[in-house]
């Protein structure tokens, strides 16, 4: 087991660039990388293919029944929902993306997947990972409140409905955007004492570098 383990929360809005920064810093540092919001894309497909109404009594019976483990690929931890993981395409649908933010808001869900994102940091351990990479809305403010680095994305909003674009996928960001800084548990926002970062002014490597300089002064 490593004896330094650094944890390090990412937060930031749709398409604010947290997951391609997340990933070159866990590769870069060959810490494990954990992706939350595919684990609400996750849930909100299952949901979505097994025709379970969008409310908190009808989804709190169906994830009962669903069990959450973790696999490995390289370095990035996949959330695998009854024994499968989910191919990347189906989390990103255009249906998935719709609907995220509505079962995202929920309690029900955020309490059931709770237990599972903080135990991310002992699967890392388990594994002999020097650290964890998390993303997300609320990794430093809720997840991880006492990660040893919190950092914010940003981008203009334009900036970041072109980026979606150029992926060339269907996404109303300022919509999932509002209802994820407005709802009422652990919405986004920027965690107290984060290195707030513009992506839209900055190259990745620019990105990356003031992160870094961040860790080594950690
Ligand atoms: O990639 P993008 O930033 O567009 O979204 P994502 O990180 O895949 O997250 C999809 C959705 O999951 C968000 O719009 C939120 O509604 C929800 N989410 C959340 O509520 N809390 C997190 N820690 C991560 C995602």
């Amino acid at each position: 087991m490593p004896e330094t383990f650094i944890t390090i929360a990412i937060d930031g809005g749709a398409a604010s660039g947290k997951s391609t920064t997340s990933l070159a810093l866990a590769e870069k540092l060959k810490l494990m990388h954990v992706d939350t919001g595919s684990h609400y894309r996750a849930l909100t497909l299952i949901l979505l293919t097994n025709h379970i109404p969008l409310d908190e009594t009808n989804v709190k019976i169906a994830l009962k029944k669903t069990v959450l483990e973790t696999t490995l690929d390289g370095n990035r931890a996949l959330i695998a929902v009854d024994g499968k993981t989910l191919p990347a395409q189906a989390l990103r649908s255009e249906a998935v993306n719709q609907h995220v933010s509505h079962v995202a808001a929920m309690p029900t869900v955020r309490q059931y997947l709770y237990a599972y994102q903080r135990g991310q940091c002992d699967i890392a351990r388990s594994l002999d990972f020097a650290g964890i990479v998390m993303e997300g809305r609320d990794i430093g403010s809720v997840i991880l409140p006492d990660a040893d680095l919190r950092i914010f994305l940003e981008a203009d909003e334009s900036t970041r409905v072109a980026r979606r674009a150029a992926e060339g996928h269907a996404d109303a960001i300022a919509t999932r955007d509002k209802i994820d800084s407005t709802r009422k548990t652990a919405p986004l926002t920027c965690p107290e004492g984060a290195l707030r970062i513009n992506t839209g002014h900055h190259s990745l490597e620019e990105v990356l570098n003031q992160i870094l300089t961040a860790v080594k002064n950690f």
